[in-house]
């Protein structure tokens, strides 16, 4: 949550670079923006509540080498003007752009007011430039009051600061992603992530916790924020192209990204073989093996406890990874933990890995950034290729994550090849259904539900979670009160919520426990709902009938695609931003 994006180097106008940049940025958070440029011996800020998205860079054209700027998910004090970043000094001399939460601010804040300092926030961030302004009464040196004042922080950060006297922009992680960005030509950026600077450059340096960079726009020093010792750092060239990060022709970046799910689960399901079988036997040595993810990555955690049961015969334990301590006594050195995420930067998820970690476990990542801090910090990592995801709502990564986990349980049942198969085929299955026609039927649909307040889906056995998934895609794009339930539940409580005509969606297969969920299918339409059946064939249980193909084991992956598609047009025919849902970011770097 919050983005943050710095520049220094040749490029003249590196006020409005930054701005331009942190747009792709606004994922990570659109309540406020801020920017700060450095011109000659002046730092200017400005700074205000709104999107990014909304901000003219036209009016930062002028001439400056070095800029930061923010864009904020408030955590610390409400969404106003003064609480959005750059925060600077008493003094006015330092500014400093923040992603992460200082958790002892109070008594930071507390130390400094009685040594004179103004506050003029209600957030975290703004003890740091004015520790920095503290530690430069012992030094002359930007970069080593930045380390001071770090190390005396406590809590997870990402922060890029600058000073009026000196020609360096020093940026320091510590739990919240940092990158820079090299180019001979321009000089150096560092950012979030990278699509604030993919126009420029895919030559990229990732920051480890407890390290700090200082850079004049000519050379870049890496070293560390406890002992400042310098260390040579690794240029990695990414993949991903700067068409994967743009719409294109889309009014929306989710919609683009349910299409591009024509592709990105093959690309998910062309893994490594020898690797996929490297990490099914890992599993099947495991004593415990335990998955945790958050949100959808959670939901695809969930959907693979019934892959692992009914295609391995294997039991696993899920959690959210927000709940995940109560496992934590159960972990051992010979326990194997299963993190899934799309950024791999979720703070929870993190978490989760530091305590296997500790208990010597090992942690298996399935993530879709590439060097994102889970990649890294993981033994194995499988990448799901989906490309980037822009949306807060993720599509593609879900899809991805599922693929991926069923080839690893189909890969411990001996069947690899087979489970392959099955899933490149799901995969043509859906490129053919996403065609025009399609996308306008479930259209046409949600066009007929939009003004309805509650909405129910029920499912079974792997459609149970997607269920679950599928509330949540509805609710946090169109705010539409959905709740997903397992089928077989629903006469233990909810069908009390049940009115006359309240939408109700069956997500069904074609198999052992069809019969099932079309009876609670049934049981729901004659306490008057109307009935959607997503299901590849069609059935009196159904007022309105959504056609699915037939993916036996894999329909989970295909059920889900109609429902993305229709939390889409309810959102946009409510009047919402699908790409920008109230009170969420995509990435959330906080516990
Ligand atoms: C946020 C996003 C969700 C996402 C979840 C986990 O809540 O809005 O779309 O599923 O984080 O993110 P991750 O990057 O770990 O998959």
């Amino acid at each position: 949550m919050c983005g943050i994006f710095g520049y220094v180097g040749k490029r003249t106008n590196a006020g409005q670079l930054v701005i331009d940049g942190i747009k792709n940025l606004e994922y990570r958070g659109y309540d406020s923006w801020g920017v700060a440029c450095k011109r000659g011996e002046n730092i200017l800020v400005e700074k205000n509540t709104g999107k990014i998205s909304g901000v003219d860079s036209q009016q930062f054209a002028e001439e400056c080498m070095q800029a930061i700027a923010h864009t904020r998910w408030a955590t610390h004090g409400g969404v106003t003007k003064e609480n959005a970043h750059p925060h600077v000094s008493t003094d006015s001399t330092i500014a400093v752009v923040h992603n992460g939460i200082i958790e002892n601010y109070q008594q930071l804040r507390d130390e400094l007011k009685k040594k004179g300092h103004t506050f003029l926030s209600e957030t975290d961030t703004e003890v740091i430039p004015h520790l920095i302004e503290e530690e430069l009464q012992n030094t002359e040196d930007f970069a080593s009051a930045v380390r001071s004042a770090c190390k005396r922080c406590e809590g997870r950060y990402a922060i890029l600061a600058m000073h009026t006297t000196s020609q360096t922009l020093v940026a320091a992680r510590t739990g919240s992603p940092l990158i820079v960005g090299v180019s001979p030509e321009d000089g150096y950026f560092i950012a979030s992530d990278i699509p604030a600077f993919m126009e420029y450059t895919r030559t990229v340096q990732y920051l480890d916790d407890g390290e700090m960079v200082v850079t004049d726009g000519q050379s870049i020093l890496f070293m560390s924020i406890e002992t400042g010792e310098e260390h040579p750092k690794r240029e990695i060239e990414i993949t991903w192209t700067i068409e994967e990060a743009q719409k294109g022709d889309f009014d929306h970046f989710m919609m683009k990204e349910i299409m591009d799910q024509k592709e990105s689960i093959a690309r998910a399901v062309n893994q490594d073989e020898e690797q996929i079988r490297v990490v099914a036997e890992a599993i099947s040595k495991a004593r415990g093996t335990f998955l945790v993810g958050c949100g959808t990555a959670g939901k695809a955690c969930m959907a693979s406890e019934y892959f692992f049961s009914v295609i391995a015969d294997h039991h696993v334990n899920f959690a959210p990874a927000s709940e995940f301590k109560l496992y934590h006594h159960f972990l051992k050195q010979e326990s194997l933990l299963i993190v899934i995420s799309q950024s791999g930067e979720t703070a929870d998820v993190l978490e989760a890995m530091k305590v296997a970690k500790s208990k010597g476990a090992k942690v298996l990542a399935i993530v879709n950034v590439e060097g994102s801090t889970i990649d890294r910090e993981a033994d194995y990592s499988l990448l799901i290729n989906a490309g980037p995801e822009r949306a807060v709502a993720s599509t593609k990564a879900l899809t991805g994550q599922l693929a991926v986990l069923m080839l690893i349980a189909y890969a411990m049942a001996g069947k690899l090849r087979e489970g392959k198969t099955l899933l490149l085929e799901t995969a043509s299955l859906i490129n053919d259904m996403l065609n025009p026609r399609y996308i306008r039927r479930i259209e046409d649909l949600a066009e007929s539900i939009k003004e309805k307040e509650d909405l129910y889906i029920i499912g079974k056995s792997w459609n149970y979670p997607m269920a679950l998934e599928s509330a949540i895609k509805i609710q946090e794009v169109s705010n539409v009160h959905a709740e997903g339930f397992a089928g077989g539940e629903l006469k233990h409580g909810p069908i009390a919520l049940v009115e006359d005509k309240t939408p109700c969606i069956a997500l069904v297969g074609n198999d052992e426990v069809t019969t099932d969920i079309l009876s609670n299918t049934i049981e729901l339409k004659a306490r008057g709902a109307q009935t959607i059946g997503v299901s590849p064939s069609n059935n009196e249980a159904f007022d309105e009938w959504i056609k699915v193909p037939d993916a036996g084991h894999a329909q989970a992956l295909v059920n889900i695609i109609p429902i993305q598609i229709l939390a889409y047009f309810l959102a946009v025919k409510r009047g919402k931003d699908p790409d920008m849902p109230r009170n969420l970011a995509k990435s959330v770097t906080v516990k």
